[in-house]
């Protein structure tokens, strides 16, 4: 995509990914999650000053336009999760979530990671499924006394080194 760079988050991107990420669960999901659903999981555009706790203790990484960041994802290097991959649906199905996740694994490689977990929405499965990840089980989390289904997947990514081992 034309003018999109990834960079790491930096604090003054808090209070435009709460906008993301409320749009992204607002409009991008209505064709798995009911409305109340959609409530529950983001009643109103969060506040900068809670997501970026949520977002600075992590290795966060940031898809911008020149109009103003798209998409974010991050990598909590300690749990070996990933975790929030929301695009504006206003770019959707554009590939900013694969370069996103392209950057992520290879900084989880980097690290020595070779086991990487994830949460994956109903709309999120088929796009991690498509690079790799298993379904480990199906769950309900509940958000705000509301149950949302998702799946918690994984991704091994010594596989292939491993492959690669073993044909030498
Ligand atoms: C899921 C999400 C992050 C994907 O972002 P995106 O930028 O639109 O995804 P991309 O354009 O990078 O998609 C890359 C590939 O995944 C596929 N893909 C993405 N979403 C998909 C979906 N819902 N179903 C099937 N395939 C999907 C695309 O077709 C594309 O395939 P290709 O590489 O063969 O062309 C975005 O749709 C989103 O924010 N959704 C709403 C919030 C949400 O549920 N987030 C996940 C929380 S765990």
């Amino acid at each position: 995509m034309k003018d999109l760079l990834i960079r790491p988050y930096r604090p003054e991107d808090a209070a435009h990914l709460a906008r993301v990420f409320h749009r992204a669960v607002r409009r991008g999901t209505g064709a798995h999650y009911s409305l109340v659903q959609r409530l529950a999981w983001s009643p109103r555009a969060g506040d900068g000053a809670d997501w970026h706790a949520r977002l600075s203790g992590i290795e966060t990484v940031v898809a911008e336009l020149p109009s103003g960041p798209v998409g974010f994802m991050a990598l909590d290097a300690g749990q070996r999760f990933v975790d929030f991959a929301y695009v504006d649906p206003c770019v959707r199905g554009r590939g900013v979530a694969a370069t996103l996740y392209a950057v992520l694994e290879g900084r989880a490689r980097t690290m020595g990671l070779n086991r990487l977990q994830t949460e994956a929405s109903r709309v999120a499965e088929p796009f991690f499924a498509a690079r790799g990840w298993v379904v480990v089980h199906r769950q309900v989390v509940r958000r705000r006394g509301i149950g949302l289904p998702n799946a918690l997947m994984e991704k091994d990514l010594a596989k292939g080194i491993r492959r690669a081992e073993a044909a030498a």
